[in-house]
Parts: C-alpha cells; sequence; structure tokens
C-alpha cells in the first residue's frame, strides 16, 4: 500500500471512529421536562422537583450548613466546591460539559444519575432503550448513589440503604410493566 493510501485509511479509521461516540453535555432537567411530565407517563419532573435533589443547593444556606461553615473556615458553602460538588449536578461536573441551560440553582439534576443527556435526549434514540444506553442513557443503581450517599466530605450523613432511599426518589413510568 502506498504511504498516501495509508494515510487516508487512517484518516479514515479515526473519522469514523469519532462519529460513532458522540460527546453528550449537560443540558439540564427543563429539556427533559418536555417528555418527562406527563401524568399518564409518570412525571419525573414534578417527583424530582418535590425532591430534596432539586432543593440541594438551598440546604447550603441554611442555618446548619452555615454552623458548619464557619467552625470548618468555609467562607460560603454555597459556593465552596467542597459542598456544591455534591449539592449541584453543574458544580461537581467537568465545566467544558455543562451547556448554560443547567445552571448551579437546579442541584442534584436528571443528569446527575442518568449521565449528561445532549446527544441520548433525541426522540429517536430516546424510544429505544437499547439506543439511548449506547448513547450515553445510564440507567441507575446503587453505585451511581454512592458516589455522593457517601460519609467522605459529607458532613450530614445518613446511613445509605439502596432499596429505603430509592423507594423515596422513586419515578417509575406506570405504563411499562417492570
Ligand atoms: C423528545 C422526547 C424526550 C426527551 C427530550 C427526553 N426523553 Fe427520556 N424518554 C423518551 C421516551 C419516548 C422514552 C421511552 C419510554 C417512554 O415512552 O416514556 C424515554 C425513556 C427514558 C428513560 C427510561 C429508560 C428505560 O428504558 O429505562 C430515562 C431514564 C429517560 N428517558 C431519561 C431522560 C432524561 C434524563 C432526559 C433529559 C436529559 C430525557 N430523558 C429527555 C423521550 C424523551
Ligand atoms: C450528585 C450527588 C448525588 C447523587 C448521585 C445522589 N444523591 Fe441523593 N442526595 C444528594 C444530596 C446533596 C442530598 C441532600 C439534599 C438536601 O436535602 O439538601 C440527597 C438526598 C437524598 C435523599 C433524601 C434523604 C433525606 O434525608 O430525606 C434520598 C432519599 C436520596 N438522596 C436518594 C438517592 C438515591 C436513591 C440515589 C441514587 C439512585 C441518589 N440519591 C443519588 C446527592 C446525591
Ligand atoms: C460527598 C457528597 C457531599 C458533600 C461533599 C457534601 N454533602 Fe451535604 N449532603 C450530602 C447528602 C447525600 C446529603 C443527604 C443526607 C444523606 O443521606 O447523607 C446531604 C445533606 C446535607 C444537609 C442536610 C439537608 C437536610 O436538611 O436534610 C446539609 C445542611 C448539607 N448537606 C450541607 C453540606 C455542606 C455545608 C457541605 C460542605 C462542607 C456539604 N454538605 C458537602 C452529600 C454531600
Ligand atoms: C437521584 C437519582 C435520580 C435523579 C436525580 C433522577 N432519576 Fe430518573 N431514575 C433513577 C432511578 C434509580 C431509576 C430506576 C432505574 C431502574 O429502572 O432500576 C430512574 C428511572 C427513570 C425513568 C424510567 C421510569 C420507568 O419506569 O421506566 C425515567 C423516564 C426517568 N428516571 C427520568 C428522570 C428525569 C426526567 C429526571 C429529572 C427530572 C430524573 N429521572 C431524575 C434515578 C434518578
Amino acid at each position: 500500500m502506498s504511504k498516501r493510501n495509508l494515510l487516508l485509511m487512517l484518516s479514515l479509521v479515526l473519522f469514523m471512529g469519532s462519529t460513532v461516540i458522540a460527546q453528550n453535555k449537560y443540558v439540564g432537567a427543563d429539556k427533559c421536562k418536555m417528555c418527562h411530565n406527563s401524568p399518564a407517563k409518570g412525571e419525573q419532573y414534578k417527583l424530582w422537583q418535590g425532591s430534596k435533589h432539586s432543593q440541594a443547593m438551598k440546604s447550603l444556606s441554611s442555618p446548619e450548613a452555615l454552623d458548619y461553615a464557619k467552625k470548618n473556615g468555609i467562607a460560603d458553602p454555597a459556593t465552596d466546591p467542597k459542598c456544591t460538588k455534591c449539592h449541584s449536578t453543574a458544580a461537581g461536573a467537568d465545566k467544558a460539559l455543562v451547556e448554560a441551560t443547567l445552571t448551579v440553582a437546579e442541584g442534584v439534576s436528571c443528569e446527575s444519575c442518568h449521565g449528561p443527556g445532549s446527544v441520548y435526549k433525541g426522540m429517536a434514540i430516546m424510544k429505544v432503550q437499547a439506543d439511548a444506553v449506547k448513547n450515553g442513557l445510564i440507567i441507575p443503581d446503587e453505585k451511581t448513589c454512592t458516589v455522593c450517599h457517601t460519609k467522605e466530605g459529607n458532613p450530614f450523613y445518613k446511613e445509605f440503604n439502596y432499596s429505603e432511599f430509592s423507594k423515596k426518589i422513586a419515578h417509575p413510568n406506570p405504563t411499562k410493566a417492570k
């Protein structure tokens, strides 16, 4: 094979590699809401909004948080990465992957558990589970939770029990048999 053909082939292989796995970015819960908020399919957005996860940034300005911060030399828990890395999807993620539509204020958002979604959120991909997973959707399990539900660095840690805790945040689709 000539040097030129070899180069052509190499660049073709590289090009194909880069199109197979597109990089997902974090887009925020509002982008999931349009398809995941109908009561018939389990209104996941509304349930998340009513959960502690969506309110997690508010806790960083609570009297307990401020008291802990004062005793531990933290100027502001709501901006210190030592606290925000678990209380906010946007604050905890690689900045290069965060779109402006995911705000720090939305706390622990869908994509902390389901993975960044700019690519998999398209209808054609989403409606086939295998395609969604291939394009980055995470079907969460206990290991997804224990990244944050760990004693390490979590001053208000509560013993984590997966079956108990996952019931508290359950948002199933009632049209799907499990
Ligand atoms: C254009 C519409 C649309 C958008 C936007 C969308 N989804 Fe979906 N999603 C679907 C459809 C359709 C399904 C298939 C099940 C169903 O009919 O509800 C699905 C399924 C899912 C499932 C279940 C996968 C399984 O089979 O267990 C998860 C989890 C999910 N979506 C998360 C998200 C998240 C997180 C976002 C935002 C980043 C999002 N979706 C955005 C349409 C959408
Ligand atoms: C990105 C970090 C993060 C991930 C991942 C995460 N959580 Fe959380 N979770 C938090 C934070 C922070 C709080 C505290 C929210 C608050 O009240 O400020 C919390 C609170 C909770 C609570 C409420 C506890 C209480 O005191 O009532 C439940 C239940 C819970 N999480 C379940 C889960 C489950 C189940 C998973 C995995 C499927 C999970 N979490 C994944 C960060 C996370
Ligand atoms: C490793 C992840 C992690 C880090 C880092 C973290 N937290 Fe949390 N925080 C949690 C989780 C998870 C909960 C929910 C309690 C539980 O289940 O452990 C929580 C709960 C809280 C609560 C109680 C909310 C309530 O009312 O139920 C406060 C207040 C809080 N955190 C403040 C802070 C402050 C201040 C910092 C920084 C010094 C911090 N957290 C750092 C994960 C974390
Ligand atoms: C704290 C982690 C966490 C957050 C935040 C979260 N989910 Fe989930 N989600 C889960 C878990 C755990 C399951 C159940 C996975 C399984 O099937 O075992 C699930 C399942 C789902 C399903 C499938 C339901 C079914 O019965 O097929 C959809 C759709 C979904 N989530 C959408 C969302 C959307 C949209 C958001 C944000 C508005 C969101 N989730 C936020 C953890 C989370």
